[in-house]
This record gives structure tokens, sequence and C-alpha cells, in this order.
């Protein structure tokens, strides 16, 4: 099993940007602790991180008949893009959404979020600790539907 793990804007600079919200731990520690949680649950991953939304866009395309799922954090595109929506939706992949932050407490800019509508789950507030849940589930949710 392989899923794509996707960080949107912003998240290169995790341990610079607003601490007090996303933590001192890097992207490079980020990628690290993803990638130990991968070979907990026994799969491969394959990271990817972009500022740019048709980057993003051109990426989920390029798993499609690649990989078996997606783990996305669209940080801020989240609550604007109908373009990264659309490209979860046309790939068809089962995909879970993910936020360092709890942003359904945050600015109500935060509280919606385009992206949710082609997940199957959204897990937020829970840090580094939310990209391990969401291997989690989606590695349950393909066990599930190919048994
Ligand atoms: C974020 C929350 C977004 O609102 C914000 O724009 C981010 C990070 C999070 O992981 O908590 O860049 O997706």
């Amino acid at each position: 099993m392989t899923f794509l793990v996707i960080n949107g804007p912003n998240l290169n600079m995790l341990g610079i940007r607003e601490p007090e919200i996303y933590g001192n731990r890097t992207y490079a520690d980020l990628e690290a602790h993803i990638r130990d949680a991968a070979r907990l649950f026994g799969v491969a991953v394959e990271l990817f991180q972009s500022n740019h939304e048709g980057a993003i866009v051109d990426r989920i395309q390029q798993a499609y008949g690649e990989v078996d799922g997606i783990i996305i954090n669209p940080a801020a595109y989240t609550h604007t893009s109908i373009a990264i929506l659309d490209a979860l939706k046309a790939a068809g992949l089962p995909a879970v959404e993910v936020h360092l932050s709890d942003i359904s407490q945050r600015e109500p800019f935060r509280q919606v979020s385009y992206v949710s509508l082609a997940c199957i789950k959204t897990i937020a507030g829970k840090g580094f600790g939310g990209y391990t849940e969401a291997i989690k589930t989606l590695a349950a949710f393909i066990a599930r539907k190919e048994g």
C-alpha cells in the first residue's frame, strides 16, 4: 500500500512560523515523523510539499493510478481551493485531510474547508500525531474496502 502525503503552503516554514500555533519542530522533523509512522503501519509513503496551488493539483492528478490513497494538509488552500477539491474528486482516491491546529477553534475563515468535501475524514488539532492517525485511518479504510 502506498500513500501520497501532500503538505501545502508555508508548511516548509514549520519551526519558524508561529511556533505558538504550530510548534518548534521543522518540516524535516515532520517528514521523519511521517516516514516512521508509515513504517509502523507497513505502508510506503511519497512526500510532497508545495507553496503552489497548481503544483498540488498536478501532483494529485499524477497520483491517479499510482498510489492507493492521499493524506493532505492543504494549509491555507483548505479554505479557498475549489481546484484542489476538484482534483481530489477527479483522482477518486480515498483521502484524509489533516491540520496541525484545530481549525474549528480558530478564525471563522479557517472553519470552512472545501477540501473536506472530498475526504473520508478530517483530523485537526493533534499536531504531528494527526498524520499518524491519518495513515492508520486510510490503511484501515482501504483494507475494509478490499476485504
Ligand atoms: C493548517 C491550518 C490552516 O488554516 C493554515 O493556513 C495552515 C496550516 C494547519 O495545519 O493547522 O497553513 O492547515
